[in-house]
């Protein structure tokens, strides 16, 4: 993204699996009224399937590509602000860390391992956990993804020990006090 250019006034969340985009995302999206775009779910929708049968059938490969392509149409100017949930990998490739900054405020929802194994293991939808230890491959993502994230973001709010009803208003101060100064 051109830097001297005023990104679209989206929030977009990003985050590893299970740190609460989906439900922040919803909270944003009542408080504001914007749409939510979950990114998930509009690829699920797309491919017709879920995404463990995508990675099965398909590959991660195709997953990312899936990903990277939504991004590129979320990018488009003239569409309405709104709210965009990503899903944990999508920092992964260096054009999505572009694309992403481009798109709005990014907003980094960071919780420990210990948090994220208790929340991930409540359902089998992830299949990048589904190994013979999760806690580990938690671990390894977090450690890979972490720079990642970083670089990506523009805000980290770590969310253990707060409820959604704080993060979002977290988020919404530090987003307005952020669309007011963009140059
Ligand atoms: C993934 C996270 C998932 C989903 C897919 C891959 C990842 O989204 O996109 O299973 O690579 O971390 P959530 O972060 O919403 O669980």
């Amino acid at each position: 993204m051109n830097e001297s250019t005023t990104p679209p006034e989206n929030i977009v969340l990003i985050g590893f699996m299970g740190c609460g985009k989906s439900t922040v995302g919803r909270e944003l999206q009542q408080r504001l009224g914007y749409p939510l775009v979950d990114m998930d779910q509009v690829i699920e929708q797309r491919a017709g399937k879920s995404i463990t049968r995508i990675f099965a059938e398909d590959g991660e490969a195709a997953f990312r590509d899936m990903e990277t392509e939504l991004l590129r149409e979320l990018g488009d100017p003239s569409a309405p602000r709104r709210i965009i949930s990503t899903g944990g990998g999508v920092v992964g490739r260096p054009e999505n860390r572009g694309l992403l900054r481009g798109l709005g405020y990014v907003v980094w929802l960071h919780a420990p391992p210990a948090v994220i194994l208790e929340r991930t293991s409540k359902n089998r939808s992830r299949p990048l956990l589904q190994t013979e230890d999760p806690a580990a491959r938690i671990q390894s993502l977090m450690e890979e993804r972490r720079p990642l994230y970083q670089e990506t973001a523009h805000l980290k709010l770590d969310t253990s020990g707060l409820c959604c009803d704080e993060v979002a208003t977290g988020i919404l101060e530090c987003a307005r006090y952020f669309f007011t100064h963009s140059p």
